[in-house]
């Protein structure tokens, strides 16, 4: 054979390794509305920046006829490409070979770009359509998932690892997003179960629909798996190409600067009057938040999850921080189990990836109740505590109403390392709200007095002047300053400025036990 021929067989032999399990396989897997594992990264990636490894890649086994049943490749496309000119690995599975389950050599190809990712300070974008574990394979497969498993806890906090869920995806195919910093699943198209609804009807005798049991929908509401849900595969893609815009790509990498244009110096009148005058009427947090950050944009973490507690990555005069705030509008901004754990995590991914932490408080405290104390509120609630005081990132606090007990303590308080603590004049630091205070301090001498209804008014409004506002804890030097709210954007934007070049340390340790 002349070099001429053998580049010719080279050639068929990659177009065959790009045409999946099949035509009909393919088609099956467009009639249901999915793109194909190569489609897939087609639209993650920068155009033409795809470079594939592996793909003559083919599995090893032997039994249940699968030795006459061999593609290139072996069910998962791996390599590397860009996302706006920055290097990322990915892997993107193929449903249309075995249905993208796990073999022994389909594991070894994601853990040589694992591998490579750690070593070239890389993130991990996984595209996830798999049926799980090669049942054909046995433990083979089950050692497999182990190792990727490993590497994905390796790499936890070195490399971001970013998980796009395209399908079903059963068993062992879970846990390996589960253990990624961000998942994203797609509407009406993907899964995530650890058992399927038959498993489940067979044990528990519950009847559950696929949508039902491990959807979007549920895991972005309800479970809290899931960080983002999308309504189609591009649109899943193009949000974590829009991640990249707030993320470095290691741990010891800055984050991208925000090329926006909205001037540093910008007051915002409308923050006069976002604050309602009595202080128990709701307001949306949110609107705060878009008339601070660059160009009113904010890329919201579990927009559909624990919505007393918002979440998310904005640029403030360039610079990438993540933004935790009180929501008034839902719960009166209370902390529970699922908020707590929801900002707990966001507040270590920013910590892991040099983001600095900005914090909008309001909050009446933790939530009071039997479902939440038998629930474990106060472990769980202890993570947001762990998570806050173990960061050493630049911790900003802005509050903007109230900041009452426990939860003044946990929302990033001077005494835990924040940074740069401000209030607007409408905040209130206190142990508890005046009525609470009162009820419990005078109690006895307001129902013995001739007319309790104005004995209980009197103290609310004596307690009001004492503690409702921030002028003690200015005092303490808890607060570095009570400002103009038209202010905030410009203080917050000089205070990151500021502490640029901030470096805090955590004694030396194997690691914490945060309270799990
Ligand atoms: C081998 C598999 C497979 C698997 C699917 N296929 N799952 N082959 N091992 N795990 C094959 C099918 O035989 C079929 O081959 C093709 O993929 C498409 O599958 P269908 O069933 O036709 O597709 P669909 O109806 O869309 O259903 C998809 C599915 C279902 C929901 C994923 O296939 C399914 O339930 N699969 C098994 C899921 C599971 O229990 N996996 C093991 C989990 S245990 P042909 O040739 O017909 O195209 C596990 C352990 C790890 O993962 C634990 C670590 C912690």
């Amino acid at each position: 054979m002349t070099m001429r021929d053998k580049l010719d067989l080279l050639e068929r032999r990659r177009a065959e390794s790009e045409q999946g399990g099949g035509e009909v396989r393919v088609r099956a897997q467009h009639d249901k509305g999915k793109l194909s594992a190569r489609e897939r990264l087609d639209l993650l990636l920068d155009e033409g920046s795809f470079v594939e490894l592996d793909r003559f890649v083919v599995h090893r086994s032997s039994d249940f006829g699968l030795e006459n049943e061999k593609y290139y490749g072996d069910g998962v496309v791996t390599g590397h490409g860009r996302i706006e000119g920055r290097l990322v690995y990915v892997f993107s599975q193929d449903f249309t070979i075995f249905g993208g389950s796990l073999s022994e050599a389909f594991a070894e190809k994601i853990c040589k770009i694992m591998d490579l990712a750690l070593r070239t300070g890389a993130p991990v974008i996984g595209l996830n359509d798999s049926g799980g574990a090669r049942i054909q394979e046995g433990v083979v497969s089950l050692g497999g998932y182990a190792e990727i498993f490993l590497r994905n806890t390796l790499a936890s906090g070195v490399v971001p690892q970013i998980s796009a869920i395209l399908g079903p995806c059963a068993g062992g195919a879970v846990y390996s997003p589960a253990i990624t910093d961000f998942t994203y699943m797609v509407r009406g198209s993907s899964y995530m179960f650890v058992t399927g609804p038959n498993v489940v009807k067979t044990v528990t005798h519950e009847d559950v629909t696929m949508e039902k049991l491990g959807g979007a929908t549920t895991h972005s509401e309800i479970s809290g798996v899931a960080h983002f849900a999308h309504d189609s595969e591009p649109a899943c893609l193009q949000a974590i190409r829009d991640l990249f815009r707030f993320i470095p790509s290691n741990n010891v990498d800055d984050p991208p600067r925000g090329a926006g244009t909205d001037p540093r110096d910008r007051r915002d009148e409308a923050l006069l009057d976002v604050v309602p005058d009595n202080p128990n009427k709701p307001y949306d947090m949110h609107d705060v938040i878009r008339r601070v950050v660059d160009d009113g944009e904010f890329y919201e973490v579990q927009p559909d999850y624990a919505n007393n507690i918002i979440c998310g990555f904005v640029h403030l005069g360039g610079f990438s921080a993540g933004v935790v705030a009180n929501q008034p509008a839902v719960l009166a901004g209370v902390l529970d189990i699922n908020a707590s754990v929801k900002a707990a995590r966001f507040i270590r991914f920013c910590d892991a990836f040099n983001i600095p932490v900005v914090t909008f408080e309001d909050v009446p405290g933790f939530l009071p109740g039997v479902a939440q104390e038998h629930g474990g509120i106060i472990k769980h609630g202890a993570k947001l505590l762990y998570a806050y005081c173990e960061a050493t990132v630049p911790k900003l606090t802005v509050i903007t109403r109230k900041a009452y007990g426990g939860a003044y303590d946990v929302m990033s308080s001077k005494h835990i390392r924040g940074d740069f603590n401000v209030a607007w004049p409408t905040a209130e630091i206190a142990v508890m709200g005046p009525k609470g205070a009162v009820d419990i301090l005078f109690r006895k001498e307001i129902a013995e007095s001739d007319d309790p209804t104005k004995a209980a008014d009197d103290k609310i409004d004596e307690y009001r002047d004492k503690f409702a506002h921030p002028y003690i804890a200015a005092g303490r030097g808890y607060l570095d300053d009570i400002i103009d709210p038209r202010d905030t954007r410009p203080r917050l934007i000089e205070a990151l400025d500021a502490l640029r070049g901030k470096r805090d340390r955590n004694p030396a340790k194997k690691h914490g036990n945060i309270p799990l």
